[in-house]
């Protein structure tokens, strides 16, 4: 997407040496945008950990190329068992962060090559490299194509307002910071605005990190769609006076039964968008389905982050970037990053093929290979 004028994506090979990762951090956004160069395993580990990069397609893509490092680390180490090593390096990539399934998705995609080729450290090297390549333009082609089907929900409410402005709400950052390019959520939202459909975006301020209102607001901002940033309780009192036409968010984790995973806070809009009979939808790509599990509630795993991140709140002063505390000193916070939306508050899920319920027999009507 663009940047000052600029195509960006959020990841990518240096231009002048392929075994540096380049990755915008978005701690520093809106206020600086600053490119991070990733040279080693231990920094691309932090770097998804601390959330320098975040959002589950993004994750993906860095742990892919992750993988990459970690095997040009162990060519130049001269390792004795680079199979041991590599399992070892997708071991502790998984342990980042462990609710997007993103990140498990693309480790194991690696790996799964990787261990065909014994100990072929070139052409471990070059696959890894190859796969990484891969998993991040896949996520370029499909979220391009969430936004193809999912800019007809936006045109059918369009024309039943005859032309004037679709208010689309949104939680967290789903947009091209959290994948490769163009983003899930917002996906619909560009190609919506691409083709001259009015739009206007509610952006939750998303706390306590604030990626609606530093990251979303930025994006849709840089691109020229009108939006409004809102506190995170806000959502609800809108959709009562009409104010919301649909609800798009991402997600972290969607089970093929169609519970989803997503910021916290997630949940709490699509009840309120159930009792307003808003449509609740959740965008996502194949790489964020968890085949596995059937109940979202108790089975997927919640990242709990340092109560910090509650009590204190990041901003610009005098030019500065700076932290401050906002709650009592002494006071006990808990900072929970996910909630689950049950299937039955989720009016469909929009995917790179196509639109479906959120239920298994939605789900695998699209995805047929995956019902065995
Ligand atoms: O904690 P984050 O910022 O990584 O959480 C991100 C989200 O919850 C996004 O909405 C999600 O990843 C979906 S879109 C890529």
């Amino acid at each position: 997407m663009i940047v000052n004028g600029k195509p960006y994506r959020t990841i990518w090979l240096h231009p002048d040496n392929n075994s540096i990762i380049q990755v915008i951090d978005q701690r520093h956004l809106p206020h600086k945008f600053i490119i991070e160069d990733l040279t080693t395993l231990e920094e691309v580990c932090t770097a998804i950990k601390e959330m320098h990069i975040r959002g589950a397609g993004v994750i993906g893509a860095c742990a892919g190329y992750g993988m990459y490092i970690a095997s040009l680390e162990g060519k130049k180490n001269q390792v004795s068992n680079i199979q041991e090593f590599l399992q070892l390096a997708g071991k502790k990539l998984k342990a980042t962060r462990p609710t997007a399934v993103n990140l498990e998705w693309a480790i194991n995609r690696q790996l799964a090559k990787i261990t065909t080729l014994k100990d072929d450290i070139n052409s471990i090297v070059e696959n890894s490299a190859k796969i990484a390549h891969i998993i991040a333009e896949e996520d370029v082609d499909f979220c391009q194509n969430i936004g193809k089907h999912g800019v007809k929900l936006i045109e059918e409410i369009s024309q039943r307002k005859q032309g004037e402005t679709v208010n689309i709400l949104t939680h967290c950052n789903a947009g091209w910071l959290g994948c490769v390019d163009n983003g899930t959520a917002t996906s619909p939202i560009y190609e919506a605005h691409g083709k001259g459909i009015k739009v206007h975006v509610w952006v939750d301020e998303t706390r306590p990190r604030n990626q609606g209102s530093t990251l979303t607001a930025w994006e849709l901002g840089q691109q020229g769609v009108n939006h409004t940033i809102i506190p995170d309780n806000a959502g609800g009192h809108l959709m009562q006076h009409g104010l919301v036409d649909i609800v798009i968010t991402g997600s972290d984790r969607t089970t093929y039964t169609g519970d989803v995973a997503n910021k916290i806070g997630t949940y709490l809009k699509a009840v309120a968008a159930k009792d307003n009979n808003v449509p609740f939808y959740v965008a996502l790509t194949y790489s964020a389905f968890d085949w596995e599990i059937t109940d979202g509630v108790k089975e997927i795993p919640i990242e709990e982050r340092d109560p910090r991140e509650v009590k204190y709140i990041k901003g610009l002063h005098d030019g500065e970037i700076k932290e401050v505390l906002v709650t009592p000193k002494n006071s006990h916070a808990a900072n929970y990053g996910f909630d689950v939306t049950p299937a039955r508050l989720i009016t469909g899920l929009i995917t790179e093929r196509g639109i479906c319920e959120a239920s298994s027999e939605g789900v695998f009507s699209l995805y047929p290979e995956k019902n065995k």
